[in-house]
């Protein structure tokens, strides 16, 4: 794992990370990742089954894990969660807002319903989880981070909820990370790109056409040749939870492999340098 070659054992020894919907995906590597680095993490998730079996893989390879059950829809909840955490683990350090719900759905087909579920996961789900921890932050002088996406940045097929809830998280970042800076507080984002053996390219590979391969399309259209991995992910997120980035904050952090900037060009690099080489022979 790089991160291990790459940053000191014991970075967030004495810290405490929350990281809601941390049971699964991208956000349990984030979890277990900052308890590999020494943070006690508290991993909050709807399932508690799956909560419960992310816990017991955390603490088998000698982390410290607590689960902490809970829907972040409701700002009860959220209160009730960062209450048990505080009393379990003593303090709160950093919480990863990473709980989210998707699918894809074409616009005409998306209910009211439908669209406020996914605003009310990832966008009122990150302030209920941010401003219920704001008290515990403050004294910690601690840190939250965002997991966003690029999904709004120039516009995604049927993802037309999952966008709109994006942009708001941002905007979120944005703003508490102005309104909390006074207090020490660091607000940062980051926006993952297509990330391998998650649910959400699970879902990409099911639109496709029988003999297509998922990664060989991914790997035309990502500069760097590739499909995230989730450990991508976690080191940028450990990243952001170090002492390395304690004048940061504000900032989402794109980790895509330069995925969005990416415009398919109309001619080839090989057909552009033809019509050059044609240029210049009629020169002659
Ligand atoms: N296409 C269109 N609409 C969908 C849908 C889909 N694939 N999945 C859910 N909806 C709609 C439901 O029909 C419902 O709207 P309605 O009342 O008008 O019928 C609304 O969304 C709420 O769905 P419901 O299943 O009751 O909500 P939930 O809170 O149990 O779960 C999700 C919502 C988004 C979390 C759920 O779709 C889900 O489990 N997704 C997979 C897990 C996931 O998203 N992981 C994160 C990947 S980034």
């Amino acid at each position: 794992m790089e991160a291990a070659k790459t940053f000191q054992p014991g970075i967030l020894k004495g810290k405490v990370a929350l990281i809601t919907g941390g049971a699964s995906g991208i956000n349990f590597e984030i979890a277990r990742t900052l308890a590999q680095f020494g943070a006690a993490v508290a991993i909050m998730g709807r399932r508690e089954k799956v909560v419960a079996a992310a816990v017991e893989e955390i603490n088998k390879a000698g982390g410290r894990a607590i689960g902490v059950p809970g829907d972040v829809r409701t700002a009860e909840a959220a209160q009730k969660v960062i209450g048990e955490v505080v009393s379990k683990l003593g303090r709160l350090d950093i919480v990863v807002n990473g709980a989210a719900g998707n699918f894809l759905c074409p616009a005409e087909d998306l209910s009211s319903n439908a669209f406020k579920t996914v605003i009310e996961i990832d966008l009122v789900g990150t302030f209920n989880v941010s401003r219920a921890a704001f008290p515990e932050l403050q004294k910690t002088k601690g840190l939250i981070i965002n997991i966003s996406a690029t999904l709004h940045y120039s516009t995604t097929p049927w993802q037309t909820h999952a966008s709109a809830a994006k942009a708001g998280v941002d905007s979120l970042t944005t703003s508490l990370a102005a309104e909390w800076g006074h207090y020490g507080i660091r607000v940062n984002g980051i926006a993952p790109g297509p990330i391998a053996d998650t649910v959400g390219m699970s879902k990409l590979s099911l639109g496709m056409t029988n003999g297509d391969n998922l990664s060989d399309a991914l790997s035309q259209v990502i500069p760097l040749g590739r499909a995230g991995l989730k450990s991508d992910i976690a080191s940028a997120a450990l990243f952001l939870s170090s002492d390395a980035a304690s004048f940061i904050s504000g900032h989402t952090l794109v980790v895509d492999g330069a995925a969005w900037l990416y415009h398919q060009p109309a001619i080839s690099r090989e057909g552009l340098r033809k019509i050059e080489e044609e240029r210049r022979k009629s020169k002659l």
